[in-house]
């Protein structure tokens, strides 16, 4: 709503943008931050496109080593909890560098509605009210007192966040250096001190937002735009879809055998690659071109066959000749304009590393654990990573996230996303055949059960109770391993698609 009331001021696709960011921070702290960081694709009504990079960095004093103990065993729980956990948060820069760019409205004005958002509060929906009995134990241990985040919420109460709204007014008066040089930072580096974290001033000084070139493939007839890395996101899209693309998926049928086949083996061969070559660009070499091109897209593919799987253990990442060396959340925005984005953001786990800075009123995420801190432990999504993903002061770790906006025949055509840790690459490439190959509205496209392979462990993860029996016993007599966990959750598709005669139709999970 805050989103909207902004386009209808007359503010763009960009405004709102940081309108609905803020506001997610307010009403929805298990994910909306000011202490995360995330990426944001963008298509401006004159066919323009960019993305803008603003993950968290590693502090200056991180290393390598830092989740090993003496013995080099990883502990897991220090990337994930606490402190430590916490890389270097990029949102409030990623506003600053959208509204410099493309604002057309004053800062004041757009964060006008999120200031009263957060002094009125907001009405507590049933799941929120479960969500924060859930996480209140852990996030008062984590913090050691009490907060407004520690106490028990029942459906219908208002929750008021009043030093998270003397936050956005500080901000909307000094900027964007009121987070990274001001008051608010300094407070914030305390905090996180006390903590036993290692972020300091110097930290917050250097960190800068990235404008990079977005992922780029055709599919068909469809020109895809995506994250580029430090997100695998857009790269492992495309390797996945145009893997797929030779093959008459839609003759097969939406979620039948055949189909699953085919996909579960793209996205094998696609996270066998992004486990060794992807990593934060400013830091590593990654063969973005090659690792998306034709040929090689057709070589990995070569040994595939409908007869039975591919084993995990026995593939590895594909040979590029002289190569060297559960909790995020998603909006897409289109205006009156014709600009569209895309925007994935995060603090990595629910409520992040669960430190809650309450004089500043947000949550610090845990993405350090998205860095791989050894190589061969799965982080908590179950991914294992390489050199190319170890710590390195500064460096942005890995992600997944994969904002995406897609133009038809030149035009645009649909702007989409997910949270889901690895599954979220998985989730938007079945969002995507589901519309253009299997017929799908944007809504029903949303709505069709998934499932997710992500090379290792080598088993396939499919949403409960919606796929036939007959199904797994043809899968597992190929060779599949099938997981059906109760409540697993594969994503929380949102996306928006331009029909034919210009409305705009949205699909939400
Ligand atoms: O950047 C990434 O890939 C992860 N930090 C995203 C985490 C996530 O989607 C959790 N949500 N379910």
């Amino acid at each position: 709503m805050v989103g909207t009331q902004i386009l209808e001021k007359g503010g763009n696709a960009f405004d709102a943008m940081i309108a609905t960011e803020m506001a997610l921070a307010v009403a929805f702290p298990y994910a909306g931050n000011l202490g995360g960081g995330g990426f944001m694709v963008y298509r401006t009504e004159f066919g323009e496109i960019g993305a803008l990079d603003f993950r968290e960095k590693a502090p200056i004093e991180a290393y390598s080593t830092m989740f090993l103990s003496e013995d080099g065993e990883y502990i897991s729980e220090k990337s994930k909890l606490g402190g430590l956990a916490v890389g270097v948060p990029g949102t409030i820069a990623g506003i600053f560098s959208v509204h410099e760019k493309f604002g057309t409205l004053p800062i004041e004005e757009v964060l006008s509605p999120v200031i009263e958002l957060a002094e009125k509060g907001f009405v507590i929906t049933e799941q929120q009210s479960e969500r924060f009995k859930k996480f209140k134990e852990i996030i008062f241990e984590t913090n050691g007192d009490h907060s407004i985040f520690t106490k028990n919420y029942l459906e219908g109460d208002t929750l008021r966040n009043i030093a998270l709204a003397n936050t956005f007014k500080r901000i909307a008066e000094y900027g964007r250096q009121e987070f990274y040089q001001g008051e608010t930072g300094e407070k914030l580096v305390n905090y996180i001190k006390s903590k036993g974290g290692i972020i300091t001033m110097d930290d917050l000084d250097a960190y800068e937002t990235e404008w990079r070139e977005p992922i780029i493939f055709n599919y068909k007839n469809l020109k895809i735009i995506s994250m580029s890395p430090p997100s695998s996101g857009g790269i492992c899209l495309a390797q996945i879809l145009k893997s797929i693309e030779p093959y008459p998926i839609n003759e097969y049928g939406h979620n039948s055998l055949k189909a699953i086949q085919l996909i579960t083996e793209a996205e094998r061969r696609s996270y066998a690659d992004r486990s060794f070559y992807l990593g934060d660009p400013d830091f590593v070499d990654v063969p973005v071109d090659r690792l998306i091109s034709d040929n090689y897209i057709q070589s990995r593919m070569e040994d595939f066959t409908f007869d039975n799987a591919t084993s995990s253990q026995n593939l590895s990442y594909g040979s590029i000749p002289g190569y060297e060396s559960e909790e995020t959340t998603h909006y897409s925005i289109i205006d009156q304009f014709g600009n569209a984005i895309a925007v994935t953001t995060t603090l990595n786990a629910a409520y992040g590393s669960k430190l809650y800075a309450k004089e500043l009123g947000f949550f610090l995420n845990n993405e350090m654990d998205d860095f791989s801190a050894k190589p061969g432990e799965p982080n908590m999504f179950g991914l294992i990573g390489g050199e190319a993903n170890a710590i390195v002061p500064q460096k942005r770790m890995l992600s997944s996230m994969t904002p995406t906006i897609i133009e038809k025949d030149g035009a645009l055509w649909m702007s989409v996303g997910t949270p889901g840790g690895s599954k979220i690459i998985t989730s938007v490439m079945q969002t995507i055949l589901n519309v253009y190959e299997f017929k799908m509205n944007m809504q029903e496209a949303v709505n069709a059960p998934r499932f997710h392979h992500q090379w290792l462990p080598d088993i396939v993860t499919f949403e409960p109770d919606v796929f036939s029996k007959e199904l797994f016993i043809e899968l597992e007599r190929k060779g599949y391993t099938i997981e059906e966990k109760p409540s697993i959750m594969i994503g929380k598709v949102d996306g928006i698609l331009v029909l034919e005669d210009g409305r705009l139709e949205g699909g939400a999970d």
